[in-house]
């Protein structure tokens, strides 16, 4: 059975929490294998919104077994507040699961990423001050505190105790803070315990057993290559491994487990926090792309900052995750431009280049771009591709062609139904 991956090709935000739900439908399993709640993955079914978090978005249809993979960091406040919100809207969570393996987010991974963010000044990141990046640092530092753990409540106060007290120095003599109090984040994680204890699994074997009865899984990736930290415009990035390779470090398979490996992109982009931004647009067609998009963080609610589609970076992107298949999302906010622009070279060091550098730096940049005329139609009821203006298609086809790879599917709204399925063949060969 195919496993398949689908990833985010530029900063996040790209629709995966759309795609991922559309292409659920005949899945046994969606997987999430890195990040944490820095995600926030939007799904629009008629007149229900979901803003997934750390639920796979699978979670919709009642037949898919959700898991949130190993190489996940779980804050379970938020993890709970999310099964809350979504059995209130009738929605059935009792098939998503955690691995034992998978890092807990705790208050003070919350408290130092604020910390260090403030202390950064204009040097921050511009994290979601979720405590992602402390709490993988932790794992990394060989202290931090697994899922597992919250079925030992023994273990777990040891570890607790020895984290605090490590920490607390760390509040106290860098940040001048308020130290935290133990008693008080122990009582509270014993409560969170008791509510997700039957749901922390072997996440591993359950994965491998799926393989081997040939279950069709879904890996569903979260922020996107350009945020990866190693292959992203770091520092400005998160800390996880976003690309497909993250899929077998994220959920213990081997790399032969997978096979299509599909990307998504914007049809234009856009960044949510601080960093390199080449393509970034910084006029009036900035705010008309914000508003049309409605490109406001899932997470933190911050506006994005827009730009214009920058196939240099996106290209660099299908090359690090080998992607197969293009899903193209948001093509319906370009509508009613009179000119859109496409970034194909990059001007660095004064040289023309059409490669992303390693070390990016906005100053360093200057985007050569070609212009594309409008189609100043709506275009958010189209499901053909026929159907679709001159122009939009000259668009798509040139992406396709400095790409070289086939675009699968036109995603022309935020509706689950909203969308072109360009390639037929592939996309029932590989989704039914
Ligand atoms: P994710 O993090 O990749 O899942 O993306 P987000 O959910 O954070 O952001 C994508 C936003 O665009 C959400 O509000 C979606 O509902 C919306 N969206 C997804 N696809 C389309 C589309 O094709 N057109 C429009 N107009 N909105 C879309
Ligand atoms: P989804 O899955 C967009 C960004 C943050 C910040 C940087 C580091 O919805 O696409 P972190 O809190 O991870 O340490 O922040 O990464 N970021 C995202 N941007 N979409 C996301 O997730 C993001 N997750 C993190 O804004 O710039
Ligand atoms: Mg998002």
């Amino acid at each position: 059975m195919p496993s398949n991956v689908i990833v985010g090709l530029q900063w996040g935000d790209e629709g995966k929490g759309k795609i991922t739900d559309l292409l659920s439908k005949n899945s046994d399993y969606v997987i999430r294998y890195q990040g944490g709640n820095n995600s926030g993955h939007s799904i629009h079914v008629k007149s229900s919104r979901f803003i997934l978090h750390l639920i796979p978005s699978g979670v919709i249809y009642s037949n898919v077994k959700c898991i949130i993979g190993p190489g996940v960091v779980i804050d379970p406040k938020s993890f709970i507040k999310e099964i809350q919100d979504l059995e209130l809207m009738n929605i059935n969570t009792s098939k998503v699961f955690l691995s034992k393996r998978a890092h807990i987010t705790m208050p003070y991974h919350r408290l130092l990423d604020q910390y260090k963010e403030e202390i950064l000044k204009n040097k921050s990141i511009g994290t979601t001050h979720r405590g992602i990046g402390p709490t993988y640092e932790d794992k990394t530092a060989r202290m931090g505190i697994r899922a597992l753990d919250l079925l030992n409540l023994k273990n777990f106060y040891k570890k607790l105790k020895y984290n605090i007290n490590f920490k607390n120095k760390i509040i106290t003599k860098i940040y001048k803070k308020e130290p935290i109090v133990f008693k008080l984040i122990y009582e509270e994680y014993v409560e969170y315990a008791k509510a997700i204890s039957n749901r922390i699994i072997d996440a591993v074997y359950e994965i491998h057993d799926a393989f081997y009865n040939k279950k069709k899984i879904l890996f569903e990736g979260a922020q996107a290559l350009l945020l990866d930290i190693d292959y992203g415009t770091y520092p400005y990035v998160t800390t996880s491994f976003t690309s497909t390779g993250g899929v077998c470090i994220g959920t213990g398979i081997p790399p032969h487990f997978l096979e299509n490996f599909i990307g998504i992109a914007k049809a234009y982009c856009t960044r949510v926090g601080f960093g390199p931004f080449p393509t970034e647009i910084n006029n009036d067609i900035n705010n008309i792309i914000r508003k049309k998009g409605n490109e406001y963080g899932s997470t933190t609610n911050r506006p994005r900052r827009c730009g214009w589609l920058d196939l240099i970076a996106l290209k660099y992107s299908c090359m690090i995750n080998g992607i197969h298949f293009l899903i193209i999302t948001k093509l319906d906010v370009l509508s009613e431009l009179e000119i859109i622009k496409v970034g194909i070279k990059y001007k660095y060091n004064g040289k023309i280049i059409k490669y992303f550098p390693a070390n990016i730096e906005e100053k360093d940049i200057e985007v050569i771009y070609i212009d594309f005329p409008g189609w100043e139609k709506d275009i958010s009821h189209i499901n053909k591709y026929e159907n679709l203006p001159k122009n939009c298609k000259k668009y798509i086809k040139f992406i396709e062609d400095y790409l070289n790879i086939e675009i699968l599917l036109i995603s022309v709204g935020s509706e689950r139904e909203q969308n072109i399925i360009k390639n037929k063949y592939s996309f029932f060969k590989i989704f039914s």
